[in-house]
């Protein structure tokens, strides 16, 4: 057992299993001591490795986390304090691979229900290689002003009012964590305050006892009275009382409270002690969160959502429950009109949108994204990477050109311009139409696609007058070149804003807004990262070697 201090402040400690109340509780204690360095060096974490984010006063830091206490000893050889929040069961095992490093001089134990026979054999230990250990069962201790062990002294508030950020001159020591608090407010206010206070624990075998810490206080200058919280018929206070004492070996001023009713006063010699000069703590700013709660601070938000929820007992999609989705048998259709469009869509809208999202899935695998997927997998990389490589392809020439498509017709319908001199117009302002056009499909071999979305329209849209003034486009244009046939992009470009007008839910100024900002080229994205995950999954499962293009297929040039 050490014999003088055990903390000053400098002391760093190790905080085995991390709980983030007490860290934070330790830091802030540092702070209104105006300590230069934080109490906990590093965080061991069985398991886990890398940092925790805790504040510092108002600055945040990020203190070290390992994964075993071998490794925290090796990289933090100052920090000789550990504290051990394991539980009953996990205890025993990392308090003996603490003491057993040479770096770790104190050994706090939070938890209580630690077998006695691993609580001895700790003890045991300890008392050989010159070690302290305070606990188990206990909260810990404190040094005023200079270190805090976890939760002790509780809130800040208590820390402020029992002057516990400056040392005074009385050395404390109990069983009890609780009655502390209550001794430290009354020490506070009847002499100059606490200088060290330590709970020893409330187990039959404590690895300190009362007299251990009397003794050492007797030791420290500092501490000019002693003060003992114990419990009546503790064996300990006995051998406190009556031997020590008796035999000379305490010559400071002994307090001894048992049960809460002063028992035993005994002043061997009077100390002196010059009354300390009072220092105003800094303040510790509040949490955010508790500040708001408190209704203390109001803060602006950042981000403004209004298409989904998550905080209720049950996530919503513009304010449905997830529940109603499966009972009334949504579709994947009503989930894009709700995060989309921000309501019900009638059944034959979310029917055409799933309907659009299957036509776009795949088209093979020589169109741009499959095959860029395709090269991606086998080079060897993640779905992710594969299917951004694949989407990245996705603009005018492949799948990209839906809202340009519907911007144009859309244009050109409100203003009742005839299809020839709309094309004419587009040419002559050096622009492709948008939505017409086909790399392979002609006029003589349709795009069975874009025929079945027509059909499934005509049955069911009340209206289909874009995409019919589309045809009219398509009929002008196939008259000059028969590869100028109205494409996917084109007919479901021009049908969406036939559903739009149609279902009579959106005002002109909010189909303008939709066009406007391109929601439609989303539906070509959805649709085909289904397939291009598809190609991914299909190459390595394949095992297929890296993809190289062959050289017969380049011309080679200057
Ligand atoms: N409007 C006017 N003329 C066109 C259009 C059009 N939309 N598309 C092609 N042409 C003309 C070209 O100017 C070219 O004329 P030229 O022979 O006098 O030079 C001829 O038709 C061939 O055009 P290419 O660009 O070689 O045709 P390609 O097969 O390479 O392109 C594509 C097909 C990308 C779809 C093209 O028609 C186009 O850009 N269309 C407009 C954008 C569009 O709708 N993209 C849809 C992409 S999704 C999908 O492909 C299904």
């Amino acid at each position: 057992m050490a014999t003088g201090q055990l903390f000053s402040r400098t002391t760093q400690a190790l905080f085995y299993n991390y709980k983030q109340l007490p860290v934070q509780r330790m830091l802030d204690f540092d702070f209104l001591c105006r300590r230069e360095t934080p109490s906990v060096a590093a965080i061991i974490n069985p398991g886990s490795e890398g940092f925790k984010k805790l504040f510092f006063g108002q600055e945040e830091i990020a203190i070290p986390v390992h994964s075993n206490v071998e490794a925290a000893c090796a990289a933090h050889p100052t920090a000789d304090v550990f504290i051990n929040f394991a539980s009953s069961r996990s205890a025993f095992a990392s308090s003996m691979s603490a003491l057993k490093q040479q770096t770790i001089r104190v050994v706090a134990i939070i938890a209580e229900g630690v077998p006695e026979s691993d609580t001895k054999q700790l003890i045991a230990y300890a008392k050989t290689n010159n070690k302290v250990i305070i606990g188990p069962a206990t909260v810990g201790g404190i040094q005023a002003g200079a270190f805090k062990i976890g939760d002790t002294a509780g809130t800040t508030d208590n820390i402020i009012q029992c002057k516990l950020y400056r040392p005074g001159s009385v050395g404390f020591v109990s069983k009890s964590g609780g009655m502390s608090d209550e001794l430290y407010n009354t020490i506070a206010r009847v002499t100059d305050g606490i200088y060290e206070g330590i709970a020893i624990g409330g187990d039959v075998f404590p690895g300190s006892t009362l007299s251990d810490h009397v003794l050492r206080f007797n030791n420290i200058p500092q501490v000019k009275m002693i003060v003992v919280l114990g419990e009546l018929d503790g064996r300990d206070e006995y051998s406190l009382c009556f031997k020590a004492l008796k035999q000379g070996k305490i010559n400071k001023p002994v307090v001894g409270w048992v049960e809460s009713e002063v028992q035993l006063g005994h002043a061997v010699e009077e100390g002196k002690i010059t009354p300390i000069k009072e220092v105003t703590p800094p303040q510790i700013p509040e949490d955010l969160s508790t500040a708001i709660k408190g209704g203390k601070v109001r803060v602006p938000t950042h981000i403004i959502s209004t298409i989904s929820d998550e905080r209720g007992v049950e996530q919503r999609y513009a304010g449905v429950p997830m529940s109603t989705l499966v009972e009334q048998g949504y579709g994947v259709g009503d989930v894009v009109s709700l995060l989309w469009f921000k309501r019900t869509l009638p059944r034959y809208c979310s029917r055409f949108i799933e309907i659009c999202i299957m036509m776009c899935a795949d088209h093979g695998p020589c169109a741009s994204g499959a095959h860029n997927s395709i090269a991606t997998a086998r080079a060897g990389k993640d779905l992710i990477s594969c299917l951004v490589s694949g989407l990245l392809t996705i603009g005018p020439r492949f799948g990209g050109a839906i809202d340009d498509a519907a911007r144009y017709f859309k244009d050109a319908y409100d203003r009742g311009l005839p299809p020839s001199e709309f094309v004419e117009g587009m040419k002559i302002k050096g622009i492709c139409v948008p939505g017409i056009g086909h790399s392979v499909k002609r006029g003589d071999n349709r795009d069975k696609r874009v025929e079945i979305l027509q059909r499934y329209a005509r049955e069911n849209f009340p209206s289909v007058e874009y995409m019919e003034y589309a045809v009219q486009v398509e009929t002008y244009t196939l008259s000059k070149a028969n590869n100028l046939i109205l494409n996917i992009d084109g007919v479901i470009g021009s049908l969406f804003l036939d559903l739009l007008d149609g279902t009579g839910m959106f005002t002109k100024q909010e189909i303008d807004e939709i066009v406007e900002i391109g929601y439609l080229n989303g539906l070509f994205v959805l649709a085909r990262s289904i397939g291009l995950i598809g190609h991914t999954f299909d190459q390595k499962r394949m095992k297929q070697s890296l993809y190289r293009h062959p050289w017969e297929d380049v011309l080679y040039t200057k």
